[in-house]
């Protein structure tokens, strides 16, 4: 086990945002966080991330409080893939990419073969080599997301964070970043907004509503009809494939 959440909570303006959260980053797994908006999927990945500190509770890395871990090794391990991005910068989309390393380099170091090779890689994986020397400024929304997960992924974190990655991607480009979350050895939690996606690819998915974590376990196990009908107000049909034990979801309007 790498990243977990102990009974955190958050407060903003008074407000309980978050509210005594138990969960746990399966290793080498990937894990969705579901929930309708405002539930507070976002305050939570930035308590995981270490980004704020809690009211209460704690965040563990390998059982020791956030906290108490240095900094440098936060920095070294843990990437967190935000859903906006200043665009004000002015660095190619290699350059973007680059800063992934800073965490594993001294001030004064000189670029070695291995932080080329994280940046190259991290670009081929996302399919983004072909504009490394484009300026950020100018790509496309999508590029500029896949551009963010390059940049997390040259880090070459143990714990993946990610806000709503699939964003501005296109469906081709949504589940090839899917399938490259699930192929990683690293721990991964994404929020993510279509439940058919996280249960095709997520090998556990947590589902919080009101600040509250409602249920942690496996897709077939979580995603039921009265699941989806108290969290998300909708109404739902739920087949499983006894092949794979995968199941698919689908809505029906009132
Ligand atoms: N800094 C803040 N100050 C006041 N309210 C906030 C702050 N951050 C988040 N909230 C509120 O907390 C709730 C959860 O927000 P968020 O974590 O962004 O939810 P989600 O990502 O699930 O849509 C929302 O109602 C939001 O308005
Ligand atoms: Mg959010």
């Amino acid at each position: 086990m790498t990243l977990h959440a102990c009974d955190i909570a958050w407060e903003a303006g008074g407000q309980p945002i978050v509210r005594g959260v138990t969960l746990r980053v399966p290793e080498g797994r990937l894990l969705g966080l579901v929930g309708p908006n405002g539930s507070g999927k976002s305050s939570l990945l930035r308590l995981l991330a270490g980004l704020r500190r809690g009211s209460d509770g704690a965040v563990l890395l390998d059982h020791r409080p956030m906290s108490a871990v240095p900094r440098r090794e936060v920095a070294r391990r843990l990437a967190f893939v935000e859903q906006q991005v200043s665009t004000e910068v002015v660095l190619t989309a290699r350059e973007v990419v680059a800063l992934g390393r800073t965490p594993h380099r001294g001030a004064w170091e000189a670029w070695s073969e291995a932080d080329h090779a994280a940046v190259s890689a991290a670009l081929a994986r996302t399919g983004m080599a072909d504009r490394a020397d484009q300026l950020w400024s100018t790509l496309s929304g999508g590029e500029r997301q896949r551009i963010q997960i390059a940049r997390a992924l040259a880090q070459e974190p143990r714990e993946l964070l990610l806000d709503e990655p699939t964003n501005h991607l296109d469906i081709r480009h949504q589940l090839d970043l899917l399938k490259l979350l699930q192929s990683l050895d690293t721990s991964c939690i994404a929020a993510l907004h279509d439940l058919n996606h996280a249960v095709a690819f997520c090998d556990e998915i947590a589902v919080v509503k009101d600040g509250t974590l409602v249920i942690q376990g496996r897709p077939a196990d979580v995603m039921t009809v009265d699941l989806i009908r108290s969290v998300f107000e909708v109404a739902a049909t739920v087949r499983e494939d006894p092949e794979n034990g995968r199941v698919r979801l689908d809505f029906l309007p009132d």
